[in-house]
């Protein structure tokens, strides 16, 4: 299939084209949408018919301020993992409440940077939860539990299950309970986050009947949050189907429903996205300076180094491509297998091997799809290379800088004298 024939790519770049936008703020360059981002939002804001359903955007895919105003105005709350995501959240206008602090291995600093903004801590080991009762005696905390299966789309972001570093077993509940008690700490949340992108609600809606079967054990809740993991169709242009979120709803809503009604007293219940609500808002274009035959493979030379994106590096994922030259793209060109590699000096620098692809010139253009989620948030300055900008094509096509390019003196800046 051809990028241009699916409708949410048709009006992508705004008033613009890829090579204006380049010729303006540069290469490479990420590239959001905002109509698409807030269409994410109220997909997943409009998922069940409970009057207490809350989404949860987790910041740790993309920290992008605008982006995080925007998901603020459409209604989302938020989740984070450190003190910098909660202090960025707090910059992009989210109130303490509106606000759920999930750390891993954290010190007393960080719980207490939590406690002193009046958020809410989930706690994800017995260790953990002693240290907050030693810092925080007397206060309301969320249980992370690991529902003892996980799922994903790669072992390194499967983040429940029997080999994982998560949560708190539910063998280790009562201890919980009573490390709460010792502490006279209510529990006041419980939440899960089995593992990151799966397409079927049938996985999903599994893990939650458990889960909401395990929380009836506790009578303070006010929150059951029941994690991310929501995936986005990377193989797009070969026809992947979306995940089915009407079904995924209507078995949701099903099960709240009982739930609710089993557990006796309204209480809220969340989700917490990150990748589908802004990996499909988001291209990544870069620019094409070399082209070689090597021992019989081509290679296309790129400034798309895994510093600027690492999911094809870290995970061997998959992103589709689409060649541009002179501001169009080359969708109707006889393809041919070229390996599209960045400017980084490590071999494993690919982006994508053996693509099929029109052949490319130096100064083509690629627009990398679907790099919203875990692209900038995930990029780095190895080999002294600079983050990229960041755009945003509003709704009325115009396009705004909304994170400059990092410049040579920003190598300097934690350089003390
Ligand atoms: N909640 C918790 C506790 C999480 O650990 C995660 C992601 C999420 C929510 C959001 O998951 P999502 O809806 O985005 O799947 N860098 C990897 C993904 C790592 C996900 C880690 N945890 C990637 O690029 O695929």
């Amino acid at each position: 299939m051809i990028m241009t024939a699916i409708p949410e790519y048709q009006d992508f770049f705004g008033d613009d084209n890829p090579a204006g936008l380049i010729a303006r703020y540069g290469s490479p360059l990420y590239v959001y949408h905002e109509a698409i981002l807030r269409r994410r939002c109220r997909e997943l804001k409009n998922l069940i018919d409970y009057e207490r359903f809350t989404v949860n955007y987790s910041v740790k895919a993309n920290a992008n301020l605008s982006l995080l105003r925007i998901i603020r105005e459409e209604g989302l709350h938020a989740d984070a993992m450190s003190p910098g995501e909660l202090f960025i959240l707090g910059k992009a206008g989210f109130m303490p409440e509106q606000l759920f602090f999930v750390p891993n291995n954290v010190g007393d600093d960080e719980l207490q940077y939590a406690v002193d903004h009046h958020i809410c801590v989930s706690l994800d080991s017995l260790d953990q939860l002693e240290r907050f009762g030693r810092l925080a005696p007397g206060s309301d905390v969320a249980l992370r539990i690991n529902p003892g299966v996980g799922a994903g789309h790669h072992v390194k972001v499967v983040t429940a299950g029997k080999k994982t570093k998560f949560g708190i077993a539910e063998e280790q509940i009562d201890e919980a309970r009573a490390i709460a008690n010792r502490y006279r700490m209510r529990i006041i949340g419980v939440n899960q986050h089995i593992g990151s992108l799966f397409m079927e609600p049938s996985a999903f809606l599994k893990a939650a009947r458990h889960f909401f079967s395990m929380a009836l054990a506790f009578p303070d809740l006010a929150f059951v949050d029941l994690g991310g993991g929501f995936g986005i169709p990377y193989h797009k242009l070969a026809g992947e189907e979306r995940l089915d979120l009407a079904a995924l709803g209507r078995g949701l809503n099903g099960l709240v429903q009982s739930f609710v009604a089993s557990y006796g007293k309204p209480l809220t219940v969340k989700i917490e996205p990150g990748r589908y609500i802004v990996a499909e808002c988001g291209i990544l274009l870069g620019t094409v300076h070399a082209l070689k035959e090597n021992n019989g493979t081509t290679y296309s030379g790129t400034d798309l180094g895994f510093n600027v994106l690492a999911r094809p590096m870290l995970y061997d994922s998959w992103h589709d491509l689409v060649a541009y030259r002179d501001g169009q793209p080359l969708e109707d060109l006889q393809t041919k297998s070229v390996t599209v590699v960045g400017n980084i000096c490590e071999s494993g620098d690919i982006i994508a091997a053996d693509r099929k692809l029109p052949p490319l010139r130096s100064g083509d253009l690629l627009a990398v799809l679907d790099a919203g989620a875990y692209g900038y948030s995930m990029s780095s300055n190895y080999n002294n290379r600079l983050r990229p900008a960041e755009v945003l094509v509003r709704e009325d096509g115009s396009s705004m800088l909304i994170r400059c390019r990092e410049t040579l003196e920003d190598l300097l800046r934690a350089f003390p004298g």
